[in-house]
């Protein structure tokens, strides 16, 4: 039987790659978009043409159009992310495709990330490594850059799933008190639920835990921000689409909030003349969250799991449109 075509947008980590070529031993029909940039959106619409599988990750926009440049043959979807945003669910799924992401191997880095940029914001750490490299140290003061404290703090969380309540997890070995703003989870690791009143206007830290949808973009707007306490550090690192930047911009440059990092932006990259670049109290990394060693190679193993699964026409063992099969 001739292997399926399959296409891959970018090269994967080893572990995911060694997987799938085992799958697939010597076959042709295994393509790999092996150039450092993502493909464009015409190479894009033009590679997937007749594939069978398609692993994409979350830079490549998954919707009618390149489903229809891939024609009937495709079988599966299987994205190295959890985040699903650049997906069209609903389509893939009345087009009887199954949709796989990788939730669970994410969370710990996630959570550890926004963790250490609340850390780096509320100390500012990149605005004095900055200092320090500008040959501004000249002694020991009082007053140098002072930064928050933690001990005591409240840390409000908006979205209380997987990665929100692992960073709650990590709030409790910093003595914080910690609220949370999510209509269907459960309280865990010492968090409280509140409204998004109560959360905005008790929090001295919030960070962002929603995936991006309909209903959460640009959440956090001027209103949003105006709600903030005035000592309060924005963490966010789920979509950049969630946060409206230039209400966010206003809020840091008129000391609104005191500080906010970002690890993700809307576009993503930022571009580098953003305002938001010339702000101290604003750091920006370039959508790390995920950017582990073990992490990266376990998200690459999920997928090729749910390609081959959806390539041999088994159920995705993590499938993000399950209403794709019958009940
Ligand atoms: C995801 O998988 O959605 C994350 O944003 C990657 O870091």
């Amino acid at each position: 039987m001739a292997s399926p075509k399959i296409f891959v947008t970018r090269l994967i980590p080893d572990a995911g790659l060694n997987l799938l070529k085992e799958a697939y031993p010597n076959s042709q029909n295994l393509e790999i978009w092996l150039q450092e940039d993502p493909p464009t959106r015409e190479q894009l619409l033009q590679y997937v043409r007749g594939a069978e599988g398609l692993l994409c990750l979350l830079t490549e926009r998954v919707d009618a159009e390149l489903l229809d440049a891939i024609g009937p043959s495709l079988k599966v979807v299987s994205s190295m992310s959890v985040g699903m945003d650049h997906i069209d669910l609903p389509e893939a799924t009345r087009r009887g495709i199954p949709v796989g992401n990788t939730p669970g191997v994410l969370t710990a880095a996630t959570a550890d990330q926004a963790f250490a940029l609340l850390l780096s914001a509320a100390r500012r750490i990149p605005e004095a490594e900055r200092f320090v490299r500008a040959g501004k140290w000249v002694t020991w003061s009082p007053s140098l850059l002072l930064g928050a404290d933690f001990v005591g703090r409240t840390l409000g969380i908006v979205g209380f799933g997987r990665i929100g309540q692992a960073v709650a997890k990590r709030a409790q070995g910093f003595d914080m008190r910690v609220l949370y703003h999510d209509r269907s989870s459960e309280p865990a690791h010492g968090a409280q639920p509140v409204e998004l009143d109560a959360l905005l206007a008790e929090s001295d830290f919030v960070s962002i835990h929603v995936p991006l949808t309909q209903g959460t973009q640009h959440m956090v707007d001027a209103d949003f921000l105006s709600r903030m306490k005035s000592n309060a550090v924005l963490v966010n690192t789920s979509r950049g689409g969630v946060v409206d930047q230039d209400a966010l911009y206003v809020a840091l440059k008129s000391k609104r909030i005191f500080a906010a990092a970002l690890d993700v932006t809307d576009p993503e990259p930022l571009p580098a003349d953003s305002p938001l670049l010339e702000l101290e109290n604003c750091i920006v990394v370039p959508h790390l969250g995920s950017a582990s060693k073990w992490t990266r190679d376990q998200m690459s193993l999920l997928a090729v799991q749910n390609l081959i699964a959806g390539l041999k026409g088994e159920r995705l063992p993590h499938c993000a449109n399950p209403d794709v099969y019958p009940a």
